[in-house]
């Protein structure tokens, strides 16, 4: 179909999909939609835009829907044999790609390149293979196909031989290591991902750091760039949607309840991210306690909470990931509480409301990530903020690169320097943080999820 944007048609490729399936217990399927920039980017671009989402069915909810033939129009899901999926996902994608892209493998025990990670290597070519044939059965002549993620590193080469007519965009959500990291990897493994991306006719990246990480990495590994171009495309926060979900009744009710368990009068440091490595939750802990070890002052006037959403959990890493965040928030309570105060709030449940009534009311929001490649939270709060709120960031969050002048920069692997952050942060006065605020919404929202994605498609049609 034609659409409006240029091109014959539109494509988009991740593993994770708009959509979810459970089955009930009456044997029904309920269906889910997923939130995040993508999603919203591309109900943005509209219905007319003829645009079909090919992704991965995940868990048996989502195969069971491939099976039955059940599904959305405008979105395909891939039956990838459940194993092949895990090597690919847990074992390369998520074990191995994702600790080289945010630079945190832990020498000298790690990584160890052995005949098991080569077996799973197999598996992930052979994913990233179902992807670009299912990808070349779906295009039409000239379709654009916006592939994302290092999930699907190696679809852009393969696609290109099996279709030369269409045009082809990757981009990645995650940082792009430099050439002096990105070589732990076998050399035959780190052309082989680079040449994979370079079959794209554009690739674009989150900030300017990673993107010129990449080139380096190409000019070092893969003989230069060539012929494919590389953009810098900083996706912002939905101010439309936020503004208008933070206020309807659900948030409304998590707001009463979260206001009761931090206590009237008290001050929040708010912080709200996947149980995830690199988003630095133990240290983000181990400076709230240190704040209150410098500044007793603090003690009874401020509670810490901390929403950790489980995620990949499959991984023992993250399991046990997981469990140090429970213990550090434990030993917190334990050793600073009092009857009527718990100086952690920590909740590891997955709830959007609940995030936002946190988001609405925070006084301070510690996005403390270790890396990441954009982080939407330091994003989001300035936009759905009551009364205006301090942001303290990592140096190494993209997000840094447009919010850092509003921000209150930390190191993240500096816990006595986040902990002098938080205090502050505290002590800012009102007006102070409500003009911060203020300018930190809008860097935030320029470039909203629509027009995210339709830079991008118009580069690429370029
Ligand atoms: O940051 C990369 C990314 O793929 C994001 O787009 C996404 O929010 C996150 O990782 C979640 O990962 P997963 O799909 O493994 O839950």
């Amino acid at each position: 179909m034609a659409s409006k944007y240029g091109a014959a048609q539109v494509l988009v490729a991740s593993n994770r999909g708009p959509v979810s399936y459970e089955v009930r217990e009456d044997g029904s399927l309920a269906a889910r939609r997923g939130g995040g920039g993508l999603v919203s980017g591309l109900s943005a671009i509209g219905p007319d835009a003829g645009a079909l989402w090919v992704c991965s069915a995940l868990g048996d909810g989502d195969r069971e829907a491939v099976r039955r033939g059940v599904g959305e129009s405008g979105v395909r899901m891939l039956d990838i044999p459940a194993d092949v999926h895990a090597d690919a996902y847990n074992g390369i994608a998520n074990s191995v790609l994702w600790f080289v892209h945010h630079m945190l493998y832990q020498t000298p025990l790690e990584p160890v390149f052995d005949a098991e990670f080569r077996r799973q290597w197999a598996s992930y070519e052979a994913y990233n293979r179902a992807f670009a044939e299912a990808l070349a059965q779906e295009a039409a002549q000239g379709a654009a196909v916006m592939v994302q993620d290092y999930h699907l590193s190696l679809v852009p080469g393969l696609l290109r031989e099996l279709r030369p007519d269409v045009r082809i965009g990757h981009f990645s959500h995650t940082p792009w290591a430099p050439p002096e990291y990105f070589r732990v990897l076998p050399d035959d493994i780190a052309g082989q991902l680079l040449r994979g991306m370079l079959g794209a006719d554009r690739l674009g990246f989150l900030t300017h750091r990673w993107a010129d990480a990449f080139t380096a990495c190409c000019e070092a590994f893969a003989g230069g760039l060539g012929d494919t171009r590389v953009g810098v495309h900083g996706l912002g926060a939905d101010a439309d949607f936020l503004r208008k979900r933070s206020h309807e009744a659900d948030v409304n009710e998590r707001m009463a309840t979260l206001r009761a368990e931090i206590g009237e009068g008290r001050k929040a440091i708010v912080r709200v991210d996947r149980t995830e490595l690199s988003k630095n939750i133990v240290r983000g802990l181990l400076a709230y306690r240190q704040l209150l070890d410098d500044h007793p002052e603090w003690r009874e006037r401020v509670v810490h909470v901390a929403f950790a959403y489980p995620s990949r959990q499959d991984l023992a890493v993250y399991q046990e990931y997981t469990a140090q965040v429970q213990r550090q928030a434990e030993e917190i309570n334990g050793r600073y509480g009092t009857p009527g105060w718990t100086p952690v709030v920590l909740h590891v449940k997955d709830d959007f409301a609940r995030s936002l009534a946190a988001y609405r009311l925070a006084d301070v929001a510690l996005v403390n990530p270790i890396r990441d490649g954009m982080n939407l939270v330091a994003k989001e709060v300035p936009v759905v903020s009551d009364e205006g709120c301090v942001l303290v960031l990592s140096r190494e969050a993209g997000a840094y690169e447009e919010l850092g002048e509003d921000a209150i920069g930390v190191n993240p692997y500096d816990v006595v320097g986040t902990a002098e952050a938080l205090y502050e942060a505290l002590s800012m006065s009102v007006g102070e943080r409500a003009e911060r605020t203020k300018r930190l919404a809008a860097a935030a929202t320029s470039l909203p999820p629509g027009r995210w994605f339709l830079d991008q498609l118009s580069e690429l049609n370029a």
